[in-house]
């Protein structure tokens, strides 16, 4: 079976136009998916080589072929972020100017975690941003809120990775496509990457869908075997997708990782805010910061004339923010992504990045970043 980093090491030889770099050294060859299908990827470039997309397409579609992977070769190219280019900018040597430069460079680029020493995520020395995604009630859009978030954090160059601590009603695999299981390597497990987010849930080591029947000391004991037997690596970012409401779950994770931070989903309706609130003082008792509030299902747009009908009801996520002291920091509207289960990294809740939500959505990572400080 070819592997994400064959297809990377496949591709080593090709540049980056206008930094004349490899755009594997840069790590801006993301979402690799092989299927049998075929390969699938995202090329990012700066903006002055998107002209170029269509030469780089046949080269990169040539080195592919050789694999012999079979499939045809489906490649997205988009241009970097200014996330993207500020993070390449610190990774020059002193008075580099990254791009400004433009000059071959021979940095290595920390991979994702690529073999390298790393601490582990629970340490205190340990630089990596917990970010809990909560909700009052089920079913309001945590799952489609925390999968997209962490696609949209891997788009700005951020390592992610997510956590789906829902060990009962475990959705994330389906949400992103993930049809594979995690492999074993060593002592410790890989997690699955998709849309370049390392992913793990309950639902890779339950077999055919079956319930789970689990005593509460168990959660607790799961999530700490998710941070202890899981190769991670290096992590920016490690979002944890919770279940409902302020059950065992949350207070383990409140108990674990005590720095975590939160944001706290909800629909516009009334109810489902005040509902929320009682997460949000759930996490404001446990002294983990809220980043914000995201108010999911807050409209739904007409096509054809654009007219917004607040089906929902209005409100619910600018009064729930000023309940909790925080901000509004996304409205999305109603909608499931455009995607076609023939595409070969078909998902059912991933919005592409070229389009209207998918793009909300990297509005909501800067936010995240720039509330981070990283
Ligand atoms: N903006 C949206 N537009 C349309 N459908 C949506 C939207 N957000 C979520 N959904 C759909 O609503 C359902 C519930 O969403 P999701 O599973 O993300 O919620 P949840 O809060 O994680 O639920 P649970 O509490 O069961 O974990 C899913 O079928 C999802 O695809
Ligand atoms: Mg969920």
């Amino acid at each position: 079976m070819i592997a994400r980093e064959d297809v990377i090491e496949a591709l080593r030889s090709v540049q980056e136009p206008t930094l004349k770099r490899p755009l594997a050294d840069l790590g801006w060859i993301r979402d690799v998916v092989v299927r049998e299908t075929g390969v699938s990827l995202t090329v990012v470039l700066h903006p002055d080589s998107l002209s170029q997309s269509a030469e780089l397409e046949q080269a990169i579609g040539e080195k592919l072929e050789r694999l012999q992977i079979g499939g045809k070769p489906h490649l997205r190219f988009r241009a970097r972020t200014e996330h993207e280019a500020e993070a390449l900018a610190k990774q020059q040597p002193p008075g580099g100017g990254a791009e400004a430069s433009k000059a071959p460079q021979q940095q290595p680029v920390r991979g994702h975690g690529a073999g390298l020493e790393h601490t582990p995520l629970l340490h205190p020395d340990s630089k990596t941003e917990f970010i809990a995604i909560a909700s009052g009630k089920g079913g309001v859009g945590k799952s489609t809120v925390t999968v997209n978030l962490a696609a949209a954090l891997a788009r700005a160059g951020k390592r992610v990775g997510l956590m789906d601590c829902d060990i009962y009603g475990f959705s994330v695999p389906d949400m992103m496509g993930i049809e594979e299981r995690p492999e074993q390597v060593g002592d410790k497990i890989k997690p699955i990457e998709r849309f370049g987010v390392k992913v793990i849930s309950m639902g890779f080591f339950v077999e055919d869908n079956s319930p789970i029947v689990w005593r509460g000391p168990m959660l607790g004991k799961m999530l700490r075997n998710f941070f202890a037997e899981i190769d991670w690596g290096e992590l920016d970012y490690l979002l944890l997708d919770l279940p409902p409401g302020t059950g065992d779950v949350a207070l383990d994770v409140h108990q674990i990782i005590p720095q975590s931070k939160e944001i706290i989903v909800t629909t516009p309706h009334a109810t489902a805010a005040f509902v929320a609130a009682r997460a949000g003082s759930m996490a404001i008792k446990t002294n983990h910061e809220i980043i914000g509030v995201v108010e999911n299902m807050a409209y739904y747009e007409c096509g054809s004339c654009g007219k917004r009908d607040y089906v929902f009801g209005r409100g619910g996520g600018g009064k729930l923010a000023e309940t909790l002291h925080t901000e509004l920091l996304a409205q999305f509207p109603l909608g499931t992504p455009d995607n076609h289960p023939s595409e070969p990294d078909f998902s059912q809740s991933v919005y592409k990045a070229d389009t209207p939500i998918g793009r909300e959505y990297a509005a909501l990572a800067d936010q995240v970043i720039t509330r981070c400080g990283r």
